[in-house]
């Protein structure tokens, strides 16, 4: 194949040739002094890359929604009542989550699009006394809608101080701002496929140290043989894990979190914030505008003009060998979901506007081609970034 696809979806992401080389190495067992001084040092990395410096940031084979599964598992006692706030797919799925293990729970949401309102949430949880937890997503990537997270925590921390809050920063982390610390959260999960840049393959968990103390009896959680992150956690930190750990997504975690922590984290949030500003200001600028009330810098979801199905959208950019995410659910025919996440750089993001430009074209839709890219340019070139951004490679 002479060309190469490029994904430009809100995961899985682009991985740099450092980690494709590093995925490429000899196998190496993890029981070996090698393997344990890398794992620390990727933890310990994570830490960092989280804010909670000198925390425990467990990792765990599989997704995303394993680390959320086992954050929840060891901190919310059996039966008892949940508070979920959604207004997306993937919100949805931790108030599916606790149903499965057969907990009450309490759904508070707005509508795909909009942000959630803080004191909505805190009403839910003044009408549900007892509650245990509360669940949030942040970056709700079905919608493309960041949540105000640390207006949530203090309104849900105000309301009912002793409901933990779990949250899933599956693309917020290493994609904006997060302090669960300074925030007030009790639980913040991920996945490797997403701002961390690498393939699929790990999720992480952090719990506070009161969500740690909630359940430390084995007999008072709801049973589970590779998710007791409790157990995890007391093996992890001597370097070693219960199963047989990714090693490969290790050696290539701890190289592109370093990476990460080299450039600044503050300065990776403002360039994902900034391209994705580009990006939703090219697209506008071709009729597409953002869905989102307010914009998550980890997916840049656009209506495709009226007329236009978004698979027939989604299908010529694919004939552009762009592949952006599809619209979720009852948007699938509206919306599309090109995203900036991952190791994509500026002429990564300028090449959705462009894509987007020659597809919408070449389906008649009659705009200019040129109009969106110049918006991009304009846009992307007063940003804080692009100086920074643009510096020569070494
Ligand atoms: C916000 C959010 N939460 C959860 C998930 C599920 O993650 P995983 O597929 O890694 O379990 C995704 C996946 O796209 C997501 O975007």
């Amino acid at each position: 194949m002479i060309f190469e696809e490029r994904l430009l979806a809100p995961g899985p992401v682009p991985i740099s040739p450092q980690v494709r080389a590093v995925l490429a190495r000899p196998a190496m067992h993890h029981r070996t002094a090698e393997f344990r001084t890398i794992f620390v040092r990727a933890r310990e990395r994570m830490a960092h890359l989280l804010a909670v410096p000198g925390d425990d940031v467990t990792l765990l084979a599989g997704a995303g929604t394993t680390a959320f599964e086992a954050a929840f598992l060891a901190s919310v006692p059996p039966g008892a009542t949940v508070v979920a706030a959604h207004a997306g797919k993937f919100g949805e799925r931790w108030s599916l989550l606790a149903r499965r293990y057969g907990h009450p729970v309490v759904d508070v949401s707005a509508a795909w699009g909009e942000a959630l309102d803080p004191a909505a949430v805190a009403a839910a949880l003044r009408a549900t006394p007892g509650a245990a937890a509360v669940t949030v997503t942040h970056s709700e990537t079905s919608t493309g809608v960041l949540h105000d997270l640390e207006a949530i925590a203090s309104a849900a921390r105000q309301a009912a101080p002793d409901a933990l809050l779990l949250v899933d920063a599956v693309t917020s982390l290493a994609a904006t701002e997060v302090r669960p610390h300074a925030w007030g959260l009790d639980a913040v999960i991920a996945g490797s496929q997403k701002g961390v840049m690498l393939p699929p393959g790990l999720g992480f968990a952090w719990l506070s140290e009161r969500a740690w103390a909630r359940l430390p009896e084995a007999a008072s959680r709801h049973p589970s043989f590779t998710l007791d992150l409790h157990a995890e956690r007391v093996r992890q930190r001597q370097g070693d894990t219960s199963i047989t750990p990714p090693v490969p997504l290790v050696l290539a975690l701890d190289l592109v979190v370093g990476e990460l922590l080299e450039y600044g984290i503050e300065a990776w949030w403002a360039l994902k914030a900034d391209l994705n500003e580009a990006v939703l200001a090219g697209l506008g600028a071709l009729g597409c505008p953002a869905f989102a009330e307010r914009p998550s810098p980890a997916v840049a979801a656009v209506r495709v003009p009226s007329g236009l199905a978004a698979p027939q959208v989604g299908d010529a950019l694919l004939r552009c060998g762009v592949r952006v995410g599809g619209g979720q659910d009852h948007l699938a025919a509206t919306t599309l979901r090109p995203s900036v996440l991952g190791h994509v750089d500026a002429f990564d993001a300028l090449t959705i506007v462009a894509a987007f430009e020659r597809a919408l074209h070449a389906l008649g839709s009659g705009i200019e081609p040129g109009a969106g890219v110049a918006t991009f340019q304009a846009r992307w070139l007063a940003s804080a970034s692009a100086a920074r951004h643009e510096r020569p490679y070494v």
